[in-house]
């Protein structure tokens, strides 16, 4: 495993080296959690697509694992495994997954091959969809014959369904609803929902539904964000009465593993926010985000919220009950990290703003803010976050629920990520890279009035390797 570049994360689950994208195959297998994804062993850059593998048997710490896919010289995934999905077919563990050649999309299908689901037998008859669907129409690039991928299979009444992502022709994106007795042979049902481009994008990747019993949530990709539509599904059709971003920050392409003690955890990929010739410096790319929890509140809004089990990372501490701060005043912590977990609730009283600023240098030439207004806003601010022009410098928001109720933080930072939990429910995820040494500090301040921090704690987080 690389480990001398400060930017590394240490407890977000990285590629040993090289090139990582979405999560893939999630399964909870025997006791051990599985996590595969998107992975190029020849350098960090995206080409010739191999399915890298990680394994814990707590949620905490992970293991590599050797390569689990490699695509086939002769087969339909010569140029590349694509994103797919692992489903337990009556203890046959078994992956659905996308396979690349000539310009074309091929769903592949193969079963493990031993219990530690390190290798993996690929049917001979794959592909197993050779034919596009024409009604609606998928859509035609330069680069594909047709933006088909990605899979989401679930089993109902002994019934097999899938979903794969699409776009269509003259329209945006689509997740594509296919059923099987058998998991081989697929009978196409139509769109179970089709976004219109202007809002939605033209092409939607990694569709998934997930169950929460009454209510269905399915989120999709669409090049930009991971939209998620809640609502209800039946019968082929999904009826949508919220949406919203999952994510509103540096997050891909994420999947989600049924646990054997019913939870849904999601895992999203984390994209680097430095140029291709940062990444090729670095040796490696990509980062996952830490699992997080799914669930629906009494109110029907979506919670997210990291799983518990990461309170096993949590080393030394510093707490306050309570961090008063006047208009303009800037309170420093007494702590110097780049791998730390903070928590705090935050009132405005009669301030516009507070700042918690991480990442940050003694001088702050280098910070990064967290900054929550009273316009119930947000906002990651990158601009001061590096001094390297390699990396990006913008700003990243989302709203959060009203300033006059106080909002519960939680900040994990961790090399390069910076990941926010709001309310238990709105996540913010952004990507940063200090150049500086000292750009280890934490500070607070308030804007335009008065502000109160309480329950503040700060953890220094150890490695999950
Ligand atoms: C999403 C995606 C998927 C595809 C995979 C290729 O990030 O583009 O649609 O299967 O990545 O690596």
């Amino acid at each position: 495993r690389l480990d001398d570049d400060p930017s590394r994360p240490s407890y977000h689950v990285t590629p040993p080296a090289n090139w990582l994208n979405d999560p893939n195959g999630l399964i909870h297998w025997n006791g051990r959690y599985h996590l595969f994804y998107q992975y190029n062993p020849a350098g960090p850059f995206h080409n010739t697509i191999h399915w890298g593998h990680a394994v814990s048997d707590n949620l905490v710490h992970w293991e590599d694992r050797p390569v689990a896919l490699t695509p086939s010289p002769d087969g339909p995934d010569r140029d590349g495994c694509w994103s797919g999905c692992a489903v337990d077919n009556d203890g046959v563990p078994t992956v659905l997954y996308t396979g690349g050649r000539d310009k074309r999309q091929l769903p592949c299908i193969a079963t493990a091959a031993d219990d530690g689901l390190t290798a993996w037998d690929k049917d001979p008859d794959n592909p197993i969809i050779e034919e596009l669907p024409s009604e609606p129409e998928v859509l035609r690039t330069e680069d594909w014959e047709g933006e088909f991928r990605d899979h989401c299979v679930w089993r109902e009444d002994g019934t097999w369904y899938q979903l794969i992502g699409a776009g269509i022709e003259g329209g945006g994106g689509a997740a594509l609803l296919y059923e099987s007795a058998d998991l081989r042979n697929w009978e196409y049902q139509g769109p179970i929902l089709a976004g219109d481009r202007d809002t939605a994008g033209t092409v939607w990747e990694c569709p998934e539904l997930l169950d929460f019993g009454d209510r269905q949530l399915l989120h999709i990709s669409n090049y930009e964000d991971v939209v998620y539509f809640l609502g209800t599904y039946a019968d082929g059709e999904f009826e949508v009465d919220r949406r919203d971003k999952l994510d509103h920050g540096d997050f891909y392409a994420p999947q989600s593993m049924w646990t054997d003690d019913g939870r849904i955890l999601t895992w999203g990929w984390l994209p680097e926010a430095r140029d291709v010739s940062g990444q090729w410096d670095a040796g490696w790319s990509g980062a996952m985000s830490l699992p997080r929890e799914l669930s629906l509140a009494d109110d029907g809004g979506l919670c997210q919220r990291p799983v518990p089990e990461l309170t096993e990372l949590r080393g030394d501490n510093t707490s306050y009950d309570e961090v008063r701060l006047d208009d303009g005043e800037s309170e420093s912590l007494p702590v110097e990290s780049r791998s730390f977990e903070l928590r705090a609730t935050v009132r405005l009283e009669d301030a516009d703003a507070v700042e918690l600023s991480v990442l940050e240098s003694p001088d702050g030439e280098e910070r990064t803010p967290i900054r929550y207004t009273y316009q119930s806003e947000i906002a990651v601010d990158r601009v001061a976050s590096s001094t390297d022009p390699k990396a990006t410098s913008d700003t990243q928001t989302m709203r959060v629920r009203p300033y006059d109720a106080p909002l519960s933080l939680r900040v994990f930072v961790d090399g390069s990520v910076v990941e926010v939990f709001a309310n238990e429910r709105h996540c913010l995820t952004s990507r940063v890279y200090p150049t500086r040494e000292d750009a280890t500090g934490i500070s607070l301040s308030a804007e335009g009035g008065r502000a109160t921090v309480a329950s503040l704690d700060v953890w220094e987080l150890d490695s999950v390797w």
